[in-house]
């Protein structure tokens, strides 16, 4: 594949800037509930994207700081057009499966890593199991790693099942600019369909897959963190998985 995640086309970055903006995950109200049990924290904000979450997350008054970790240059770009000036923002390029620049040494409070936005979800199989056991290596005992991973449909495809209205237009966004990708790169139409035994919805053009976005089961979840101490709560469209180092 000539590119290999979507979110590094220049294009979708401002795309998603430009029409997530005025969208709210409803689960996502739950976040400063969440964060507000652990003290003074540093957020490590993975996949952190636009940066769309720092001002809710800024609302809690104990994240002292938010390091911002994204492998796209666009999206970094769009982020640190808005945040550069912020000093409780860091920004970081690196990849979630081998965390090489992030060290979590250097860190006093006890870090919260987040993946919202089913961001593990768009990640193949095995390269879901190795972020969670690269971010599991990366924090020390007492920190906690909370993920946002989307529930199943009950049937084939995504439409069938109305679980958020928010998030369908997201995806159907990501559509619209694989679209544009489809057509200007390969010069064919995307297709776009829910694999009910891999449980992805995939958007496929010309025999390359462009985009896959995974849905979870709890047995799945439970596997995938079962070297954490965790606590898996059932949100709308979203599982809210709270994982503490033990
Ligand atoms: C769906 S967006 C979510 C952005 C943001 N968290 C939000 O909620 O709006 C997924 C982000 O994860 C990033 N991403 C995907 N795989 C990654 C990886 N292996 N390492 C670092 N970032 C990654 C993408 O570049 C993209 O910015």
């Amino acid at each position: 594949m000539f590119f290999e995640n979507i979110f590094k086309i220049g294009f979708i970055a401002d795309l998603y800037d430009r029409d997530t903006r005025k969208m709210e995950i409803e689960d996502e109200r739950l976040l400063p509930e969440l964060l507000d049990k652990y003290g003074k924290i540093v957020v490590v904000d993975l996949g952190c994207g636009t940066g769309r979450e720092f001002p809710l997350l800024l609302k809690s008054p104990n994240v002292v700081k938010i390091i911002g970790i994204d492998f796209s240059y666009p999206m970094l770009r769009i982020a640190k057009d808005k945040w550069a000036s912020d000093d409780r923002i860091e920004l970081l390029d690196d990849d979630i499966r081998s965390l090489k620049k992030f060290k979590r040494n250097k860190i006093k409070n006890k870090c919260v890593f987040l993946l919202l936005c089913n961001t593990l979800g768009n990640l193949k199989e095995t390269d879901r199991k190795k972020a969670v056991q690269r971010i599991f290596e990366k924090m020390i005992p007492g920190d906690v790693f909370i993920a946002y991973l989307r529930k199943p449909k009950g049937k084939g495809r995504i439409w069938q099942d109305r679980v958020s209205i928010q998030v369908e237009a997201i995806e159907y966004l990501l559509i619209n600019g694989l679209w544009k990708v489809a057509w200007d790169i390969l010069g064919k139409h995307p297709n776009f369909y829910y694999d009910s035994k891999r449980r992805d919805v995939v958007v496929k053009a010309g025999g390359e897959e462009l985009f896959i976005s995974h849905r979870f089961t709890e047995d799945e979840i439970r596997e995938l963190f079962s070297k954490f101490k965790t606590k898996i709560i059932p949100g709308k469209s979203f599982w809210i998985v709270v994982a503490e180092k033990k």
